[in-house]
């Protein structure tokens, strides 16, 4: 383990390039900002504090997820002014690690590797670097016969370059450990470079100053996706999709159609189950263990138990227990709560309702703030009527209930055990324990009825 140290993120401004009203580090991937995967990676690897510098009233700070404590860049432009804001809560005993919050898939991993590589080479500076992307474009490293970093050039503008030096494959990811008093004295001797003071430029006046530059390459290319745009946001986005689909199909989840499903990183799902193509689950979605899900379900801060079946449905702030089967094309709004075993069929909505263990609501329905008890059945298109245009009103279903098609529910309303209701009733009145509630016209037939209409016309 790594002797104790400080992380700085860098996290100011808007980012202009991604065209938003919402400063670049906050962009989403996965469900989770940037900058706030950033945090998750320093804090993971075990920082003793974690900084992120802001600009005033950039919104960055308000985004912010507890435990971070903010610097304010007031002046200067570049990564370099930002790592100098927060020259006064450094300490320059320490080591400090700097990272972007603009690279969201760092790893606690390689920020460990990067603290060893420090300790064992006695480095004021050690870069993250990486052999396995496309080069062109990034500041690329030429090493010395001991292994460390003799030079880094810029490839953003090629003239002047050799092809040997374009031939050179390991560039700076841009993370960055270092011993905290050089790395601020360094930046006080860099100079301005179109009116930005970059950070980079730390490292020839390290080494002029006789300081070891040490570098600790990754074979994750992951590591090096920087957000300046939408187009590196998805590929941020893919990223993040590829490490989450991975780490859940070590764990025993089922892909059916890698590269179609969508996960945040709050999700839990246990083993065996299996995700159909184009299954999307988000927030703090917890899914048991051997359930299918899928194709083309979506599910937002739900919990689905052990064994249930969704197919094709969307399950918002609901909760399926265990065994049950949901759908093909249901709707489960949040505050339901469905019993084990129970059944939710095709284009049934189902709102702030219990559906009680082993009940069913087959098809087409409309069960809104109800109570249904366990093992009762609602015949197709059996709908409560919860609203009477002010207010929302419950209905509660006994166990092994059973409702004739075309039902409907008159809320408040209270249906005691093993009651029936006739097809086509509308209930108003509460139906006692057993009883057979028929509220509807009888019908009567008018003989010759088709002749009687031939005739007059
Ligand atoms: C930077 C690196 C580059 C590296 C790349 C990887 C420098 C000079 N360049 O370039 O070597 O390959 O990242 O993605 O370091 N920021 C501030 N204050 C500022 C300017 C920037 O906090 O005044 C923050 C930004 O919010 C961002 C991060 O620093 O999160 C990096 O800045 P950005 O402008 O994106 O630098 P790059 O051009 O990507
Ligand atoms: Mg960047």
């Amino acid at each position: 383990m790594a002797a104790p140290f400080t992380v700085l993120i860098m996290a100011a401004g808007q980012g202009t390039r991604m065209r938003s009203d919402v400063p670049k580090v906050l962009h989403r991937i996965a469900g989770r900002s940037l900058v706030g995967w950033v945090i998750d990676a320093a804090q993971s690897a075990g920082a003793e504090r974690v900084l992120a510098v802001v600009r005033p009233g950039d919104g960055v700070a308000e985004g912010l997820p507890d435990g971070v404590q903010v610097v304010e860049q007031v002046e200067g432009e570049g990564t370099g002014a930002a790592v100098l804001a927060a020259r006064g809560a450094v300490d320059p005993e320490g080591v400090l690690v700097v990272l972007s919050g603009d690279q969201p898939l760092v790893t606690a991993e390689q920020i460990e590797g990067l603290l060893d590589e420090h300790d064992e080479r006695g480095a004021l500076a050690t870069l993250l670097t990486t052999d396995r992307v496309d080069p062109a474009g990034y500041g690329r490293i030429v090493r010395d016969d001991a292994g460390n970093v003799e030079r880094i050039f810029e490839t953003k503008h090629t003239e002047g370059l050799t092809r040997e030096e374009l031939a050179a494959r390991e560039v700076n990811v841009g993370t960055y450990a270092f011993d905290a008093g050089a790395l601020f004295d360094a930046l006080d001797k860099v100079g301005l470079e179109n009116g930005e003071r970059y950070l980079t430029g730390v490292f020839p006046a390290i080494r002029d100053g006789g300081g070891t530059v040490a570098a600790h390459i990754t074979d994750d290319p992951d590591a090096a996706i920087g957000v300046n745009d939408r187009a590196g946001l998805m590929r941020a986005e893919e990223a993040a999709q590829r490490r989450l689909a991975a780490e859940h199909a070590r764990a025993g989840v089922t892909f059916l159609q890698p590269g179609t499903t969508r996960l945040e990183v709050g999700v839990t799902i246990g083993r065996d189950t299996v995700l159909g193509p184009g299954t999307v689950l988000e927030g703090t979605t917890a899914v048991g263990e051997g359930c299918e899900l899928g194709p083309h379900t979506t599910a937002r801060d739900a919990t689905i138990r052990d064994g249930a079946a969704v197919l094709h449905s969307f399950v918002l702030g609901a909760e399926v227990g265990a065994g049950a089967k949901i759908g093909p094309f249901s709707y489960l709004r949040p505050g339901t709560v469905i019993g084990e075993d129970a059944k939710v069929g095709a284009f049934v909505e189902v709102k702030n309702s219990d559906i009680g263990a082993g009940a069913k609501v087959p098809h087409l329905s409309y069960i809104g703030d109800a109570d249904v008890g366990e093992k009762s059945n609602l015949g197709a298109s059996t709908i409560t009527a919860n609203y009477d245009g002010r207010k929302k009103h419950r209905t509660k279903l006994g166990k092994s209930v059973k409702t004739g098609v075309h039902t409907s529910l008159v809320a408040p309303l209270d249906v005691g055990d093993e009651a029936y209701t006739g097809a086509g009733s509308t209930i108003t009145d509460d139906v006692p324990e057993g009883a057979l509630a028929i509220a509807r016209e009888r019908q009567r037939n008018i003989e010759g009825y088709a002749n009687r209409v031939e005739e007059d016309s």
